[in-house]
């Protein structure tokens, strides 16, 4: 009697006991299969001599006194993941996002029943997604983007009738079956399966989603109606597709949730529809790159929250949208290469687009005189208030940043041309001030009040049919690094005001009537013959032709302050001549063609000066 008591008291205690010691077990596995812990995160912490649950990065739960969690996320680990981790039956949030665990998902992990919460995002699995995640009936959250994930996604997954959150974004998945089931995801709120190679058509979604995200991937057809049951959708990210047709109307109707809408880089046609509704809430629109025409629709103006408009390269035959003037939390307005005409300095505005920093009307029809007025208007460009700017693009709802806090990134890259290449914004840069109004049918003088943008970075009126001289008072255009004012009429001198733009890295004035010498020094001194073919009478370096004695203003060398030559020299070697902006938004600027040529051709240039003492 009392050795089956003592018995069965043991099995109880033994089985309390090893139960703890099966997580312990399954840890120590894990361990022993990280091969590279740079930070010792777990090196001495994983210690056996301490319980399990006051390990670093594991929560027991207090009722079993199992383990419940398991964040192992940003340690820099690298590893393959250890079949004894099916071992923790008690886990339910296993989050080992950003790290450089490999190899493939173990099937041990089927056993996890509790399992909520995966993140298994930005490692380097790789293999299929394994079909058991569909026997993980209470998953919630399952993140394994930014993997090399291949295959197809396979139907179990869609058993998981409580996933809220999915993301598969950045691996390799491929397959066109996917409209049908994910549907049968009625709970899913976030799904992310951007910069993929999933082909097809685009997925029905679940009629709760807020975040919609199947970018970058190879999905034709068109947008299917179901999309306008989707009442509660924040963001939906279409672009770089090969979709087709016309954008659906109650996109319109959507408008008092839906804050961003990527649609660029696919074939849409037809009209942008026309019924924003009175509080729309759109903050982003991107509808470029498609073969869209018509007008501008005049109702976005009741989008009061708009902050970037990108309308580029579409078929679009309009006059200039002086209804903007009413947006003042404009920050980007691009209607480059499309048909809009007509003038734009008789533009009346009543409420002026203080916060515009990028404004790109370049390719269009525009045609009359410069305007004035609305330069005048871009308070962002021009006081100190621009800097405080904040970078609101992407600054979103709260769904959106627990999106990023989960892998989904839905920083679009916005393409500007500046410096003569093509530019990708991951994000925007408040700092970021430019202003393209090149190749159109402008006429008569630059005004000298663009001299007033203080903090302007790019200027480029190239392509027009401007006459007169170039203000002085360019030369106040401190923060400039690429001035483009090629293939116009201008005239008379290259003023010497223009020494002063410290940062200016592109030059081009030619195809112009300039005469007279070429200033020197300083940042001139990096320029080639290609800023100034094409002029009727340039001299002096770099052109070959020497400015005779006769010339008004003898050819200064600029050695007036030899201190300041030094310090300007130096100051290129350390690399801050290729300009502040730039200096700082290197990492933010994916540049879609090989090298920054012109940061090559500076340092070329300040070593071959130095090789020559
Ligand atoms: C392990 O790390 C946790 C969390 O940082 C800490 O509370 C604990 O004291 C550490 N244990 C040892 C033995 O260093
Ligand atoms: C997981 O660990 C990371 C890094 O230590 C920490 O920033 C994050 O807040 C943790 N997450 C949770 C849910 O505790
Ligand atoms: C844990 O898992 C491993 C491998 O999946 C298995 O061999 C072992 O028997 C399991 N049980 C314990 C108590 O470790
Ligand atoms: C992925 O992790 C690496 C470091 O492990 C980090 O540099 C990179 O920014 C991360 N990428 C994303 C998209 O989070
Ligand atoms: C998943 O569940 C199905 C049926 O419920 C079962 O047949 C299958 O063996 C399970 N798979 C795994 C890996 O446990
Ligand atoms: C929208 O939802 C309603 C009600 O749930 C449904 O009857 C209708 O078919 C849906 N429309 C589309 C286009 O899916
Ligand atoms: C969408 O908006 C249009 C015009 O604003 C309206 O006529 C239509 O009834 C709306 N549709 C829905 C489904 O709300
Ligand atoms: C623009 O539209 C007008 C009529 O709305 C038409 O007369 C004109 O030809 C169009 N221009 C272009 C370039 O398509
Ligand atoms: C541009 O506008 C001019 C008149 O300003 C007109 O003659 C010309 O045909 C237009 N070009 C295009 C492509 O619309
Ligand atoms: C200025 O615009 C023209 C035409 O739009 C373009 O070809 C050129 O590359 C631009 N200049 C710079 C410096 O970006
Ligand atoms: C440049 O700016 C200064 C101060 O803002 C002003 O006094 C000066 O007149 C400007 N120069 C030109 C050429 O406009
Ligand atoms: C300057 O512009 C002209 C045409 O406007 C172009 O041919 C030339 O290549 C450009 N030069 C530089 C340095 O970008």
């Amino acid at each position: 009697m009392f050795g089956l008591l003592f018995a069965t008291f043991g099995v109880i205690l033994s089985a309390k006991y090893s139960s703890i010691t099966v997580d312990q077990s399954a840890f120590l596995a894990l361990k022993s299969h990280i091969t590279h812990d740079p930070y010792n995160f777990l090196a001495t912490n994983w210690s056996t001599s301490t319980s399990v649950c006051s390990w670093i990065g594991v929560t027991c739960g207090s009722r079993h006194h199992r383990v419940t969690a398991l964040n192992l996320s940003s340690m820099d680990l690298t590893g393959t993941i250890s079949s004894q981790l099916g071992n923790l039956s008690f886990l339910a949030w296993l989050d080992i996002h950003q790290n450089s665990f490999h190899g493939s998902l173990p099937i041990e992990l089927t056993n996890l029943r509790r399992m909520k919460y995966l993140d298994f995002g930005n490692n380097s699995f790789n293999g299929e997604i394994p079909s058991w995640f569909g026997n993980l009936s209470k998953l919630e959250r399952l993140g394994l983007s930014w993997n090399q994930i291949s295959g197809r996604i396979p139907n179990s997954l869609f058993k998981c009738k409580d996933l809220k959150f999915l993301s598969l974004s950045s691996n390799s998945l491929e397959g066109s079956k996917i409209p049908l089931v994910i549907g049968n995801l009625i709970s899913l709120q976030v799904l992310s399966l951007g910069s993929n190679k999933l082909t097809g058509r685009i997925p029905t979604p679940p009629p709760l989603l807020q975040l919609y995200g199947v970018s970058t991937n190879n999905l034709i057809g068109e947008i299917p109606s179901s999309i306008c049951n989707l009442t509660s959708l924040v963001a939906m990210a279409l672009h770089d597709n090969n979709l087709e047709g016309t954008i659906p109307k109650c996109i319109g109707n959507l408008s008092s949730s839906l804050t961003t809408v990527f649609l660029g880089n696919n074939n849409f046609h037809g009209q942008i529809p026309e019924n924003f509704a009175k509080g729309c809430m759109l903050r982003s629109l991107h509808i470029n790159n498609n073969e869209l025409e018509g007008s501008l629709p005049r109702s976005l103006g009741n989008c009061k929250a708009l902050n970037l408009l990108d309308v580029g390269n579409n078929n679009l035959n309009d006059t200039f949208p002086s209804w903007l003037g009413n947006l003042d939390q404009l920050q980007v307005l691009i209607l480059r290469s499309n048909r809009f005409y007509g003038q734009i300095e008789s533009f009346d505005i009543t409420v002026s687009l203080t916060k515009l920093r990028i404004i790109d009307l370049s390719h269009n029809n525009f045609s009359g005189y410069l305007p004035t007025l609305f330069f005048e208007h871009m308070h962002a460009i021009r006081d100190e208030y621009g800097k405080k700017v904040e970078p609101n693009y992407m600054r979103e709802v709260k769904i959106m940043k627990d999106a990023h806090k989960f892998g989904v990134y839905y920083a679009y890259g916005l393409s500007v041309t500046a410096k003569g290449l093509e530019m990708k914004f991951e994000s925007l840069l408040s700092i970021w001030m430019q202003i393209d109004l090149s190749s159109n049918q402008f006429r008569g003088e630059i005004p000298k009040i663009l001299g007033e943008l203080h903090l302007l970075t790019v200027l480029n009126l190239s392509h027009n049919c401007l006459i007169g001289p170039i203000p002085s008072s360019l030369g106040n255009l401190s923060e400039l690094e690429s001035l483009d004012l090629s293939s116009n009429k201008l005239d008379g001198r290259i003023p010497t005001e223009l020494k002063n733009l410290g940062f200016l890295e592109v030059l081009n004035l030619s195809q112009n009537n300039l005469k007279g010498p070429i200033p020197q020094g300083k940042q001139f001194d990096t320029f080639t013959n290609d800023s100034y073919i094409g002029n009727l009478n340039l001299c002096g370096l770099p052109l070959s032709k020497n400015c005779g004695t006769d010339e008004e203003t003898p050819v200064k060398f600029d050695r007036d302050d030899d201190g300041d030559e030094l310090n300007w020299k130096f100051s290129i070697l350390m690399g801050y001549g290729c300009g502040l902006v730039l200096g700082m938004s290197m990492a933010y600027i994916v540049f879609t063609t090989g090298k920054p040529w012109w940061l090559i051709r500076i340092v070329e240039r300040v070593r071959q000066r130095f090789a020559k003492r």
